[in-house]
Protein backbone atom coordinates (compact mmCIF):
# COMPACT_ATOMS: atom_id res chain seq x y z
CA UNK A 1 0.00 0.00 0.00
CA UNK A 2 3.11 2.35 0.44
CA UNK A 3 3.32 3.49 -3.11
CA UNK A 4 -0.59 5.01 -2.78
CA UNK A 5 1.58 7.17 -1.41
CA UNK A 6 4.62 8.12 -3.94
CA UNK A 7 4.18 10.74 -5.83
CA UNK A 8 5.76 10.83 -9.36
CA UNK A 9 9.19 12.17 -8.65
CA UNK A 10 9.59 9.05 -6.38
CA UNK A 11 8.84 11.09 -2.57
CA UNK A 12 7.12 9.17 0.02
CA UNK A 13 4.27 10.95 1.66
CA UNK A 14 4.41 10.28 5.29
CA UNK A 15 3.18 12.83 6.98
CA UNK A 16 -0.51 14.46 6.71
CA UNK A 17 -1.19 18.15 8.39
CA UNK A 18 -4.62 18.68 9.40
CA UNK A 19 -6.21 22.27 9.31
CA UNK A 20 -8.78 21.82 11.64
CA UNK A 21 -10.03 24.98 11.95
CA UNK A 22 -10.02 28.54 9.72
CA UNK A 23 -10.21 30.32 12.73
CA UNK A 24 -7.63 32.38 15.06
CA UNK A 25 -8.42 34.30 18.10
CA UNK A 26 -5.28 36.29 16.85
CA UNK A 27 -4.80 38.26 13.37
CA UNK A 28 -0.96 37.68 12.63
CA UNK A 29 0.08 40.38 9.83
CA UNK A 30 1.80 38.01 7.68
CA UNK A 31 -1.21 35.72 8.07
CA UNK A 32 -4.56 37.11 8.14
CA UNK A 33 -6.21 40.44 7.62
CA UNK A 34 -7.90 42.48 10.44
CA UNK A 35 -11.50 41.57 9.20
CA UNK A 36 -11.12 37.89 7.97
CA UNK A 37 -14.05 36.28 6.39
CA UNK A 38 -13.77 32.78 7.96
CA UNK A 39 -15.79 29.80 6.22
CA UNK A 40 -18.85 29.00 6.72
CA UNK A 41 -19.26 26.15 9.44
CA UNK A 42 -21.33 23.74 7.34
CA UNK A 43 -17.90 23.70 4.95
CA UNK A 44 -15.87 22.33 6.87
CA UNK A 45 -15.18 18.48 7.93
CA UNK A 46 -16.35 17.20 11.14
CA UNK A 47 -14.48 15.43 14.12
CA UNK A 48 -15.68 12.33 12.40
CA UNK A 49 -15.07 12.82 8.92
CA UNK A 50 -11.43 14.59 10.07
CA UNK A 51 -10.81 11.06 11.62
CA UNK A 52 -11.65 8.90 8.42
CA UNK A 53 -9.49 10.72 6.23
CA UNK A 54 -6.66 10.43 8.46
CA UNK A 55 -7.34 6.96 9.49
CA UNK A 56 -7.21 6.55 5.43
CA UNK A 57 -3.60 7.90 5.43
CA UNK A 58 -1.95 6.15 8.27
CA UNK A 59 -3.94 2.56 6.71
CA UNK A 60 -2.06 4.05 3.51
CA UNK A 61 1.63 4.41 5.65
CA UNK A 62 1.12 7.63 7.36
CA UNK A 63 3.63 7.83 10.39
CA UNK A 64 2.74 11.31 11.42
CA UNK A 65 0.49 14.05 11.70
CA UNK A 66 0.63 17.51 12.83
CA UNK A 67 -2.65 19.65 13.88
CA UNK A 68 -2.87 22.90 12.42
CA UNK A 69 -5.38 26.00 11.57
CA UNK A 70 -5.80 28.69 12.14
CA UNK A 71 -5.36 27.95 16.42
CA UNK A 72 -6.49 24.31 16.46
CA UNK A 73 -7.68 24.46 19.90
CA UNK A 74 -10.20 27.39 19.10
CA UNK A 75 -11.83 24.34 17.83
CA UNK A 76 -14.12 22.01 20.64
CA UNK A 77 -13.44 18.94 18.24
CA UNK A 78 -9.74 19.08 18.14
CA UNK A 79 -8.96 17.61 21.69
CA UNK A 80 -11.40 14.44 21.21
CA UNK A 81 -9.90 14.06 17.29
CA UNK A 82 -6.36 14.07 19.00
CA UNK A 83 -7.36 11.41 21.86
CA UNK A 84 -8.90 9.03 18.70
CA UNK A 85 -6.02 8.98 16.66
CA UNK A 86 -3.88 8.30 20.04
CA UNK A 87 -4.95 5.03 19.66
CA UNK A 88 -2.72 4.83 16.64
CA UNK A 89 0.23 5.23 18.75
CA UNK A 90 2.50 2.39 20.01
CA UNK A 91 1.95 0.18 17.55
CA UNK A 92 3.29 -3.18 16.96
CA UNK A 93 6.67 -2.65 14.91
CA UNK A 94 5.67 -3.02 10.93
CA UNK A 95 1.81 -2.56 11.25
CA UNK A 96 0.05 0.65 10.30
CA UNK A 97 0.37 3.47 12.71
CA UNK A 98 1.72 6.40 13.98
CA UNK A 99 4.81 7.84 15.56
CA UNK A 100 3.99 11.04 16.18
CA UNK A 101 0.94 12.98 16.54
CA UNK A 102 1.35 17.24 17.41
CA UNK A 103 0.01 20.28 16.58
CA UNK A 104 1.30 23.91 15.66
CA UNK A 105 -0.51 26.47 17.61
CA UNK A 106 -0.11 30.12 18.94
CA UNK A 107 -0.48 29.54 22.25
CA UNK A 108 -3.41 31.48 23.68
CA UNK A 109 -5.27 28.51 25.04
CA UNK A 110 -2.20 26.15 25.86
CA UNK A 111 -2.35 26.68 29.92
CA UNK A 112 -5.50 24.85 29.75
CA UNK A 113 -5.10 22.45 27.51
CA UNK A 114 -1.54 20.92 27.81
CA UNK A 115 -1.87 18.59 30.43
CA UNK A 116 -4.90 16.92 28.03
CA UNK A 117 -2.36 16.88 25.11
CA UNK A 118 0.02 15.29 26.78
CA UNK A 119 -2.50 12.64 28.39
CA UNK A 120 -3.83 11.89 24.77
CA UNK A 121 -0.63 11.05 23.36
CA UNK A 122 1.40 14.49 22.41
CA UNK A 123 4.91 14.52 23.08
CA UNK A 124 6.25 17.74 21.02
CA UNK A 125 4.57 20.93 19.95
CA UNK A 126 5.31 24.12 18.20
CA UNK A 127 4.19 27.15 19.28
CA UNK A 128 4.41 30.40 17.46
CA UNK A 129 6.17 33.62 19.21
CA UNK A 130 7.08 36.26 17.10
CA UNK A 131 8.20 38.77 20.07
CA UNK A 132 8.84 38.55 23.91
CA UNK A 133 7.74 42.57 23.86
CA UNK A 134 3.79 43.03 25.11
CA UNK A 135 3.49 46.00 22.52
CA UNK A 136 5.09 44.41 19.97
CA UNK A 137 3.36 40.76 20.57
CA UNK A 138 0.56 42.89 19.82
CA UNK A 139 1.02 45.03 16.90
CA UNK A 140 2.17 42.03 15.31
CA UNK A 141 -0.85 39.74 16.17
CA UNK A 142 -3.18 42.66 16.37
CA UNK A 143 -4.84 41.19 18.98
CA UNK A 144 -3.02 38.61 20.86
CA UNK A 145 -1.53 38.84 24.59
CA UNK A 146 1.75 38.37 25.06
CA UNK A 147 1.10 37.10 28.88
CA UNK A 148 -1.69 34.44 28.20
CA UNK A 149 1.04 32.88 25.05
CA UNK A 150 4.05 32.82 27.66
CA UNK A 151 1.58 31.00 30.42
CA UNK A 152 1.09 28.18 28.13
CA UNK A 153 4.31 27.73 27.02
CA UNK A 154 5.42 27.29 30.65
CA UNK A 155 2.15 25.28 31.09
CA UNK A 156 3.39 22.98 28.19
CA UNK A 157 6.75 22.71 29.65
CA UNK A 158 5.34 21.38 33.38
CA UNK A 159 3.12 18.90 31.11
CA UNK A 160 6.44 17.25 30.02
CA UNK A 161 5.75 18.44 26.17
CA UNK A 162 9.04 19.16 23.88
CA UNK A 163 8.87 22.67 22.11
CA UNK A 164 9.69 24.63 19.41
CA UNK A 165 8.83 28.23 19.09
CA UNK A 166 8.80 29.47 15.43
CA UNK A 167 9.19 33.21 14.63
CA UNK A 168 8.36 34.40 11.49
CA UNK A 169 11.49 36.92 10.96
CA UNK A 170 10.55 40.57 9.96
CA UNK A 171 12.64 43.68 9.17
CA UNK A 172 12.04 46.21 10.90
CA UNK A 173 9.43 44.31 13.13
CA UNK A 174 11.43 41.69 15.08
CA UNK A 175 14.30 41.55 13.52
CA UNK A 176 16.75 43.21 16.52
CA UNK A 177 15.02 40.44 18.95
CA UNK A 178 16.48 37.42 17.52
CA UNK A 179 19.14 37.12 20.36
CA UNK A 180 16.54 37.43 23.19
CA UNK A 181 14.58 34.75 21.36
CA UNK A 182 17.88 32.89 21.25
CA UNK A 183 18.08 33.65 25.03
CA UNK A 184 14.65 32.80 26.10
CA UNK A 185 14.81 29.41 24.59
CA UNK A 186 17.93 28.29 26.35
CA UNK A 187 16.37 29.18 29.63
CA UNK A 188 13.27 27.39 28.94
CA UNK A 189 14.86 24.41 27.17
CA UNK A 190 13.28 25.11 23.90
CA UNK A 191 14.30 25.06 20.30
CA UNK A 192 13.36 27.92 18.10
CA UNK A 193 12.63 28.05 14.18
CA UNK A 194 12.77 31.53 12.45
CA UNK A 195 10.63 31.50 9.59
CA UNK A 196 10.64 33.44 5.89
CA UNK A 197 7.26 35.51 5.37
CA UNK A 198 5.73 33.06 2.63
CA UNK A 199 3.39 35.33 0.04
CA UNK A 200 0.35 33.78 0.80
CA UNK A 201 -3.40 35.69 0.57
CA UNK A 202 -4.02 39.21 1.33
CA UNK A 203 -3.53 40.67 4.86
CA UNK A 204 -4.04 44.28 4.36
CA UNK A 205 -0.19 44.89 5.45
CA UNK A 206 2.44 44.42 2.40
CA UNK A 207 4.53 42.10 3.07
CA UNK A 208 7.63 43.20 0.72
CA UNK A 209 8.24 45.69 3.85
CA UNK A 210 8.81 43.09 6.14
CA UNK A 211 10.41 39.97 3.67
CA UNK A 212 13.89 39.55 5.69
CA UNK A 213 16.06 36.71 3.68
CA UNK A 214 17.48 34.55 6.54
CA UNK A 215 20.78 34.31 4.51
CA UNK A 216 21.26 37.90 5.80
CA UNK A 217 19.90 37.52 9.50
CA UNK A 218 21.59 33.97 9.90
CA UNK A 219 25.27 36.23 8.44
CA UNK A 220 24.53 38.66 11.82
CA UNK A 221 23.82 35.75 13.94
CA UNK A 222 26.86 33.88 13.31
CA UNK A 223 29.36 36.96 14.18
CA UNK A 224 27.67 36.95 18.27
CA UNK A 225 26.72 33.16 17.90
CA UNK A 226 28.20 29.58 17.78
CA UNK A 227 26.29 28.09 15.24
CA UNK A 228 27.35 24.07 14.50
CA UNK A 229 25.23 22.44 11.28
CA UNK A 230 23.32 19.74 11.77
CA UNK A 231 22.20 16.81 9.91
CA UNK A 232 18.93 16.20 12.35
CA UNK A 233 15.93 16.55 10.47
CA UNK A 234 12.39 16.05 10.87
CA UNK A 235 11.59 15.53 7.32
CA UNK A 236 10.27 19.14 7.53
CA UNK A 237 11.73 22.38 5.43
CA UNK A 238 13.19 23.63 8.70
CA UNK A 239 17.52 23.57 8.34
CA UNK A 240 18.94 23.21 11.69
CA UNK A 241 22.14 24.31 13.79
CA UNK A 242 23.21 23.91 17.20
CA UNK A 243 23.74 27.51 19.30
CA UNK A 244 26.79 26.49 21.23
CA UNK A 245 26.30 28.85 24.08
CA UNK A 246 22.70 27.44 24.67
CA UNK A 247 23.16 23.81 23.36
CA UNK A 248 19.72 24.11 22.30
CA UNK A 249 18.96 23.72 17.95
CA UNK A 250 17.89 26.37 15.71
CA UNK A 251 15.97 26.07 12.69
CA UNK A 252 16.30 28.22 9.46
CA UNK A 253 12.80 27.68 7.57
CA UNK A 254 13.70 29.66 3.50
CA UNK A 255 11.12 29.30 1.14
CA UNK A 256 12.36 32.02 -0.71
CA UNK A 257 16.17 31.68 -0.74
CA UNK A 258 16.36 28.33 -0.73
CA UNK A 259 14.41 25.92 -1.40
CA UNK A 260 13.53 22.27 -0.14
CA UNK A 261 11.11 20.37 -2.02
CA UNK A 262 13.32 17.90 -3.30
CA UNK A 263 12.93 16.03 0.03
CA UNK A 264 9.15 17.00 0.39
CA UNK A 265 7.25 14.52 2.81
CA UNK A 266 4.14 15.94 3.31
CA UNK A 267 0.29 16.51 1.79
CA UNK A 268 -2.21 18.91 3.96
CA UNK A 269 -5.77 18.45 4.64
CA UNK A 270 -7.68 21.69 4.87
CA UNK A 271 -10.51 22.28 7.07
CA UNK A 272 -12.82 22.24 4.55
CA UNK A 273 -11.31 18.05 3.01
CA UNK A 274 -9.13 19.97 0.02
CA UNK A 275 -6.20 17.89 -0.07
CA UNK A 276 -3.45 20.18 -1.07
CA UNK A 277 -0.35 18.30 -2.15
CA UNK A 278 2.02 21.65 -2.23
CA UNK A 279 1.69 24.39 0.66
CA UNK A 280 2.35 26.50 -2.99
CA UNK A 281 0.65 25.16 -5.24
CA UNK A 282 -3.56 24.72 -6.25
CA UNK A 283 -3.38 21.54 -6.68
CA UNK A 284 -4.79 18.19 -5.05
CA UNK A 285 -8.28 16.63 -4.36
CA UNK A 286 -11.94 17.15 -3.18
CA UNK A 287 -11.86 14.48 -0.21
CA UNK A 288 -15.51 16.19 1.62
CA UNK A 289 -16.85 15.24 -1.96
CA UNK A 290 -16.47 11.83 -2.18
CA UNK A 291 -17.39 11.86 2.17
CA UNK A 292 -20.15 13.57 1.53
CA UNK A 293 -21.53 11.23 -1.71
CA UNK A 294 -21.24 8.28 0.32
CA UNK A 295 -17.91 7.13 -0.76
CA UNK A 296 -16.67 3.98 0.09
CA UNK A 297 -12.88 3.83 1.94
CA UNK A 298 -11.80 2.42 -1.91
CA UNK A 299 -12.92 5.50 -2.92
CA UNK A 300 -11.21 7.48 -0.77
CA UNK A 301 -7.94 5.76 -1.28
CA UNK A 302 -8.57 6.28 -5.07
CA UNK A 303 -9.07 10.12 -4.68
CA UNK A 304 -5.81 10.54 -2.34
CA UNK A 305 -4.16 8.01 -4.60
CA UNK A 306 -4.82 10.31 -7.79
CA UNK A 307 -3.84 13.62 -5.89
CA UNK A 308 -0.52 12.08 -4.50
CA UNK A 309 0.16 10.64 -8.49
CA UNK A 310 0.21 14.60 -9.51
CA UNK A 311 2.03 16.35 -6.09
CA UNK A 312 4.02 19.29 -7.56
CA UNK A 313 7.47 19.23 -8.18
CA UNK A 314 7.61 22.18 -5.82
CA UNK A 315 6.48 25.66 -4.78
CA UNK A 316 7.09 28.70 -6.71
CA UNK A 317 6.86 31.64 -4.22
CA UNK A 318 8.46 35.23 -5.38
CA UNK A 319 8.98 37.95 -2.98
CA UNK A 320 12.02 40.10 -4.25
CA UNK A 321 12.43 43.54 -2.69
CA UNK A 322 14.91 44.63 -5.43
CA UNK A 323 12.06 44.21 -8.24
CA UNK A 324 9.12 44.49 -6.18
CA UNK A 325 7.62 41.11 -7.46
CA UNK A 326 5.91 38.82 -5.24
CA UNK A 327 3.39 36.11 -6.26
CA UNK A 328 1.95 33.12 -4.28
CA UNK A 329 -1.40 31.57 -4.13
CA UNK A 330 -4.56 33.46 -3.01
CA UNK A 331 -5.30 31.63 -0.23
CA UNK A 332 -4.42 31.93 3.20
CA UNK A 333 -1.82 30.03 5.52
CA UNK A 334 -4.54 29.96 7.70
CA UNK A 335 -6.57 27.17 5.58
CA UNK A 336 -3.89 24.66 4.96
CA UNK A 337 -2.12 25.31 8.18
CA UNK A 338 1.34 26.23 6.59
P1 LIG B 1 7.99 19.62 11.57
O1 LIG B 1 6.70 18.92 11.55
O2 LIG B 1 8.75 19.41 12.85
O3 LIG B 1 8.82 19.39 10.36
O4 LIG B 1 7.59 21.13 11.65
P2 LIG B 1 7.18 22.16 10.51
O5 LIG B 1 8.25 23.18 10.43
O6 LIG B 1 6.80 21.49 9.27
O7 LIG B 1 5.82 22.70 11.14
P3 LIG B 1 5.20 24.11 11.52
O8 LIG B 1 3.74 23.88 11.53
O9 LIG B 1 5.80 24.59 12.78
O10 LIG B 1 5.55 25.09 10.36
C1 LIG B 1 6.60 26.02 10.42
C2 LIG B 1 6.66 26.76 9.11
O11 LIG B 1 7.03 25.87 8.07
C3 LIG B 1 5.33 27.38 8.70
O12 LIG B 1 5.56 28.68 8.21
C4 LIG B 1 4.86 26.46 7.60
O13 LIG B 1 4.08 27.16 6.69
C5 LIG B 1 6.18 26.05 6.99
N1 LIG B 1 6.08 24.79 6.25
C6 LIG B 1 5.75 23.56 6.74
N2 LIG B 1 5.77 22.66 5.74
C7 LIG B 1 6.10 23.33 4.61
C8 LIG B 1 6.28 22.97 3.24
O14 LIG B 1 6.11 21.81 2.86
N3 LIG B 1 6.60 23.96 2.37
C9 LIG B 1 6.78 25.24 2.76
N4 LIG B 1 7.09 26.14 1.84
N5 LIG B 1 6.63 25.62 4.03
C10 LIG B 1 6.28 24.69 4.94
N1 LIG C 1 4.68 32.97 6.08
C1 LIG C 1 5.43 32.24 6.92
N2 LIG C 1 4.96 31.65 8.03
C2 LIG C 1 3.67 31.84 8.31
N3 LIG C 1 2.92 31.40 9.33
C3 LIG C 1 1.66 31.83 9.13
N4 LIG C 1 1.57 32.58 8.01
C4 LIG C 1 2.81 32.60 7.47
C5 LIG C 1 3.38 33.19 6.33
N5 LIG C 1 2.64 33.92 5.46
C6 LIG C 1 3.48 30.57 10.41
C7 LIG C 1 2.95 30.85 11.78
C8 LIG C 1 3.01 29.48 12.44
C9 LIG C 1 3.13 28.51 11.32
C10 LIG C 1 2.06 27.49 11.24
O1 LIG C 1 3.08 29.27 10.14
O2 LIG C 1 3.74 31.76 12.48
O3 LIG C 1 4.13 29.36 13.30
FE1 LIG D 1 -3.58 32.80 13.93
FE2 LIG D 1 -1.30 31.44 13.50
FE3 LIG D 1 -2.34 32.94 11.57
FE4 LIG D 1 -1.30 34.13 13.71
S1 LIG D 1 -0.20 32.83 12.21
S2 LIG D 1 -3.28 34.65 12.75
S3 LIG D 1 -1.81 32.77 15.31
S4 LIG D 1 -3.24 31.14 12.42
Amino acid sequence: MASLLTDSFGRAVTYLRLSVTDRCDMRCLYCMAENMTFLPREDMLGGEEMQRVAEAFIRSGVRRIRLTGGEPLVRHETLPLIRRLGAWLDRPEGMPGLDEITLTTNGSRLRDNAGALYEAGVRRINVSLDSLRPERFREITRRGNLDQVLDGIRAAREAGLALRINTVAMAGTNDDETDELIRYCGKIGADLCLIETMPMGETGDDRRNRYLPLTELRRDLETRWTLEPLTWRTGGPARYVRVGETGRRLGFITPLTHNFCEGCNRVRLSCTGRLYTCLGQEDGGDLRAVLRAGGSDQDLLAAIGEAIRHKPRGHDFVLDRDTDVISGPQRHMSVTGG
